[in-house]
């Protein structure tokens, strides 16, 4: 595959081929159908090719531009977490199964393990660290963190945005378009009832500081 190609189609790594991660920074190599392939496991336990030049790609991120030199291969989730530092965006199966690494692009629900880093240029990323306010936490972490649809955490960021994305296209969903909503983002903990209920809230809240919003103006 050349590197101009890694940037092309849906986004995925390429398929399997057996390896498995084991241990930080170890090096592979392994026999494949089209030859030799041979790379490294990062300190996040992905799996990477080394194959071609770095290339230069401009990210905005949160509002803010980043300018890096990254592999042709680089995920926008290892972008995110190894490059810049943004580790709220959590590393999961890196299948596309889990939704803990959502983030939003341009508005819409992505999951980051499957999108290559310079598929997104040009466009707007939000991540979790991108939500909060100068007051603190925005209506739908606030809502998370009251209604105890948090417990270990893990699943949380990823489910955040995912929320987000839905209240920006329905300030008032009920609880099947949460639930549908939210089907690609699995939580082991909570059960998924405290969730709906901290939506629900979310929802509410927002529509009211809305409300409050347009008061002040008139
Ligand atoms: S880590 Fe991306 S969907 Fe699971
Ligand atoms: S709170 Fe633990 S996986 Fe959802």
């Amino acid at each position: 595959m050349l590197a101009d190609q890694r940037c092309q189609g849906d986004g995925r790594l390429p398929a399997s081929s057996g390896v498995r991660a084991r241990s930080k920074s170890a090096a592979y190599r392994v026999a494949t159908g089209n030859g030799v392939l041979a790379g490294r496991f990062t300190g996040s336990g992905e799996r990477r090719m080394d194959r071609g030049a770095a290339m230069k790609v401009v990210l905005r991120i949160n509002g803010d531009d980043y300018a890096r030199q990254v592999e042709p291969d680089l995920t926008l989730l290892s972008f995110l977490r190894d490059v810049l530092g943004l580790t709220g965006t959590k590393w999961g199966c890196l299948t596309g199964d889990c939704g803990a690494c959502t983030v939003l692009v341009d508005g819409e629900p992505v999951v980051s393990c499957l999108q290559l880093a310079c598929q997104v240029q040009g466009r707007q990323v939000t991540t979790i660290e991108g939500l909060e306010t100068s007051r603190g936490l925005d209506e739908v972490q606030a809502a998370f963190v009251s209604n105890g649809a948090t417990q270990c955490g893990f699943c949380t960021p990823g489910m955040v945005m995912s929320v987000e994305a839905l209240l920006r296209a329905n300030p008032s969903p009920d609880e099947t378009e949460i639930r549908e909503a939210l089907a690609g983002n699995l939580c082991r903990c909570t059960g998924y009832s405290k969730i709906v209920d901290a939506v629900l809230q979310a929802a509410s809240d927002r529509r009211s500081a809305a409300d409050r919003s347009s008061a002040d103006v008139s």
